[in-house]
């Protein structure tokens, strides 16, 4: 069971750096753009929290305060995406504030999993 779930935590972080990792590549590149790569980033590492939300696996209790803001800065990346995505596609490039959120805001929900302790 421990070893399903540090498998399925395995999950959860490639998703983190397919999501990141894409969006570092639009940085460097100058494209500055919305990938595929990072709706299936975002897809990944959210099916697989959704999954270790639930405590299985565990003899600790979990922080579900601090589960429930990384869930609600999950769902504003992807609201971001999609109007991002909806913008590139008629204007062909996404206005600044939104690609620099979806890089920030990923790293800041990182960052809340591993410092808030
Ligand atoms: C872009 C979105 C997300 C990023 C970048 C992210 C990042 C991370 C990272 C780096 C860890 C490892 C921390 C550690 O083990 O110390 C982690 C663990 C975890 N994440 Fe996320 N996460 C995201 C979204 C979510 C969502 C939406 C949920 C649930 C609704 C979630 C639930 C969890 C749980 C429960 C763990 C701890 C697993 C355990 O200790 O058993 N995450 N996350």
């Amino acid at each position: 069971m421990e070893f399903l779930r540090h498998l399925v935590l395995l999950f959860h972080l490639v998703g983190f750096a397919i999501l990141f990792g894409a969006w570092v590549v639009e940085l460097v590149n100058g494209h500055r753009g919305i990938t595929r790569l990072m709706h299936w980033g975002l897809a990944i590492a959210g099916v697989a929290g959704l999954i270790l939300a639930a405590p299985w696996g565990i003899d600790y209790d979990l922080n579900y305060t601090k589960i429930g803001v990384k869930l609600v800065i999950l769902l504003i990346i992807g609201a971001l995406l999609g109007i991002g995505a909806g913008r590139q596609r008629k204007t062909g490039s996404v206005p600044p504030a939104i690609f620099w959120s979806i890089g920030l805001l990923t790293l800041a929900n990182a960052a809340v999993a591993v410092l808030w302790r």
